[in-house]
């Protein structure tokens, strides 16, 4: 298969996996020719240049924030935790919100401490509060997808969340409890130091950007989070309500995977 059609049919498959109709494509002849119509200049498709979904220019830049990293003297034991794991421990015994009152585990995110992505999402849900782990229920299924799309799989990926104690009948996070709960995120961010960031929902954007902008107006930038690139998408759990919603995360996911790369 010539390297255009190759390319065509493994986007097409990713654009499958994310909910897109399907394409059949026409026989190559033995050539690499496909036979199409000859485009303005006359060439057929296989003499065109392929097109790389890697090739269009990243979006601009959007909002910079930089909170401040806690003091190296503090006696505070979230900013001297020296691990993923420590962090954990810490998490496991937080009584700083109310979260805590209703909790079965503490989810405070999993993954490899050397991962390159992280994503942000909003808080447990059911089965995650059963487990203990991030992004298992319907929503992890289609976050797992989403990740395959662009050849990370899961075990690649650090994922948690904004809050890590499961809001009652999942509701949104509310201020005081994202408050509490933000320094262990900013913990994790800084001893993961990824190269990018992926926040999806307008929870993990706006916690993440420190701002109340929509999750719509936030998307198509390159953010940063003390200078790492931050992408904002839907959330999984809205993509299940609105599948519509799928094709602009594939766009999403793909800058995320082009700053990467
Ligand atoms: N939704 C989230 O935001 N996080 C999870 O871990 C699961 C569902």
């Amino acid at each position: 298969m010539s390297d255009g059609r190759a390319l065509a049919r493994e986007y097409l498959e990713q654009q499958r996996l994310l909910g897109g109709d399907p394409v059949v494509m026409p026989e190559a002849a033995p050539d690499g020719r496909t036979g199409g119509p000859p485009d303005r200049e006359g060439a057929t498709p296989s003499a065109r240049p392929p097109v790389r979904p890697s090739d269009a220019s990243l979006p601009p830049p959007g909002i910079s924030c930089d909170p401040p990293s806690g003091d190296l003297f503090t006696a505070d034991p979230v900013s001297q935790a020296g691990s993923l794991q420590a962090l954990a421990s810490l998490i496991a015994t937080c009584t700083q919100c109310r979260l805590c009152e209703g909790r079965t585990h503490t989810v405070p995110g999993e993954g490899p401490d050397d991962a390159r992505l992280v994503v942000v999402g909003e808080g447990p849900g059911r089965v995650e509060d059963e487990t203990g782990r991030p992004f298992v229920g319907r929503a992890g299924e289609l976050l797992d997808k989403i990740l395959a799309a662009i050849e990370l799989p899961r075990q690649r990926v650090f994922i948690c969340n904004v809050v890590k104690c499961r809001p009652p009948e999942n509701r949104q996070p509310q201020y005081d409890e994202i408050a509490s709960c933000l320094p262990y995120l900013h913990r994790q961010l800084d001893l993961l130091k990824p190269k990018v960031i992926l926040a999806m929902g307008g929870t993990a954007a706006q916690t993440l950007l420190d701002t109340k902008q929509s999750l719509a107006s936030l998307r198509n930038q390159v953010h940063r989070f003390r200078g790492t690139p931050v992408i904002v998408t839907y959330h999984p759990a809205a993509l299940l309500r609105n599948p519509n919603w799928k094709r602009p995360t594939w766009d999403d996911v793909r800058i995320a995977r082009r700053l990467l790369d």
